[in-house]
């Protein structure tokens, strides 16, 4: 038997994710969460949010003696075994000026404080502003404790297979031998391993963040450009992913980026920059250029409309900020959605993760159980999320529904073709005419 040594506090999508990977790994691990209602259903077996791979990890850890789930960060010091290290995978939402808010982390400090044993190491994996582990270390006042920091890199939807196949771990501290003590615990990945200082840990979080919702702007306004010289974005974007120091990864455009991550660090290490007296207006048109993405896509149903969008009925396939999750958080089909209703249309929109009940009549959106009811009398169509079904749906029968011909496809996910053969008007994105 394994002596229980990890503590995961938070059993959101990364701790859950966390706690169940560590538990794969061999370790013993006790997961908390204040939601009593989550962890019953957690020790049922019952994982409610969507990502691959995590119920069946989460029953075996469970099974084999090496993952549990109690209520309440201090209720991880009820098991037997010492806790030797304890992840902190808590929420850090945006507050109302834009930066982060660490109120969740302070009171599971507050809460543990005293309670940790002398030589525990605290690891932080939530996104926080740099010098959070030395803030942390002052809020524990304990100089027997260190506080290390181990950004997570895992996509929504995805998180298990980030977990288990990381591109690199980056851990950081003033104490490297609590470093090492945490990088240690993922030797079995066989990953690059970056062993550095908290501040350097952190940085790196916002640092990554940034630059893919850089280059998702960059490329956006690549496919804004095409449409206006009359080139084509997947060639384009292909041309250059070619170049290893471009890659081809997170290169297609689409309705604007979002999600629970990148909105949230990019305006927080703008408030960084600009509190530290850095100029980086780079990062500020990433955002404006985000922002002015939103207004291209309600441009184009716009035009779908003929030209007036109030009194315009719109179906729209896709909520979520992309597919694989139900994630509604800064999701840009929302925004776009809320926009449409603003300007006065009727919206009708279908996403197979999101169900009515999540949104409120305040909205105005009619959420709809499948495709083809969004479709029904629709002047025009949009996709926002690429969900695989989408594609294969029945195209001739949808044409038959909607009461316009346009699909504005803002993801080029469709088949142009296959919406052609059923004699519709299939707009994409990046594509000059
Ligand atoms: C993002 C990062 O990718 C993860 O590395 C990071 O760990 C995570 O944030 C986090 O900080 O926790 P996630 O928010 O799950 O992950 O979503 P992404 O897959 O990065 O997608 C973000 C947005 O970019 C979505 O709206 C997506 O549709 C859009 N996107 C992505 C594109 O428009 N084009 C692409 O080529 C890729």
């Amino acid at each position: 038997m394994f002596a229980r040594r990890i503590a995961v506090v938070g059993a959101g999508y990364v701790g859950l994710t966390t706690a169940a990977c560590l538990a794969s790994l061999g370790h013993r691990v006790v997961c908390a969460d204040v939601d009593a209602g989550k962890v019953a259903k957690l020790r049922r077996l019952e994982v409610d949010i969507l990502e691959e791979g995590l119920p069946e990890l989460v029953a075996e850890g469970v099974a084999a003696g090496r993952l549990e789930f109690v209520v309440g960060a201090s209720g991880v010091f009820q098991c037997p075994d010492q806790v030797e290290v304890l992840f902190l995978c808590v929420p850090t939402p945006m507050s109302p000026t834009g930066a982060a808010d660490l109120s969740a982390i302070e009171s599971v400090l507050s809460e543990i404080g005293d309670q940790l044993a002398p030589g525990t190491v605290v690891v932080n994996k939530s996104t926080v502003p740099v010098g959070t582990a030395a803030l942390a270390e002052r809020l524990l006042g304990r100089a027997d404790v260190t506080v290390v920091s181990n950004p997570e890199f895992l996509r929504e939807g995805t998180a298990v297979h980030d977990f288990l196949h990381p591109d690199r771990i980056v851990v950081g501290a003033s104490d490297q031998n609590a470093a090492e003590r945490v990088a240690a615990l993922y030797s079995r990945l066989g990953a690059p391993l970056v062993l550095t200082d908290a501040q350097s840990a952190e940085l790196t979080k916002y640092a990554a963040n940034c630059f893919l919702a850089m280059k998702l702007s960059y490329v956006n306004a690549i496919a804004e450009l095409c449409e206006q010289l009359g080139a084509d974005v997947a060639d384009v974007t292909e041309g250059m992913g070619y170049d290893h120091r471009i890659g081809q990864a997170f290169l297609r455009p689409g309705p604007g980026w979002g999600g629970s991550c990148l909105p949230k660090d990019t305006m927080a290490l703008e408030q960084v920059a600009a509190s530290s007296g850095v100029d980086f207006s780079l990062l500020r048109a990433t955002i404006t250029t985000n922002e002015r993405q939103f207004d291209l896509v309600v441009a184009k149903a716009r035009e779908a409309c003929g030209g007036e969008l109030e009194g315009a009925r719109i179906g729209l396939l896709g909520l979520a900020f992309k597919a694989g999750t139900g994630d509604l958080r800064s999701s840009p089909a929302l925004i776009v959605a809320r926009r449409l209703v603003q300007e006065g249309a009727t919206v009708v929109a279908y996403d197979p993760q999101v169900p009515l009940a999540v949104l409120g009549v305040t909205d105005g959106i009619d959420v709809v159980a499948d495709a083809r009811s969004a479709a029904k009398d629709a002047s025009a169509l949009m996709l926002l999320t690429e969900w695989p079904e989408f594609r294969t749906q029945d195209w001739t029968e949808i044409a038959s529904l909607l009461s316009g011909t346009t699909v504005v496809d803002t993801r080029n996910h469709l088949d142009p073709e296959v919406l052609e053969r059923a004699g519709l008007d299939w707009r994409g994105v990046g594509l000059g005419r």
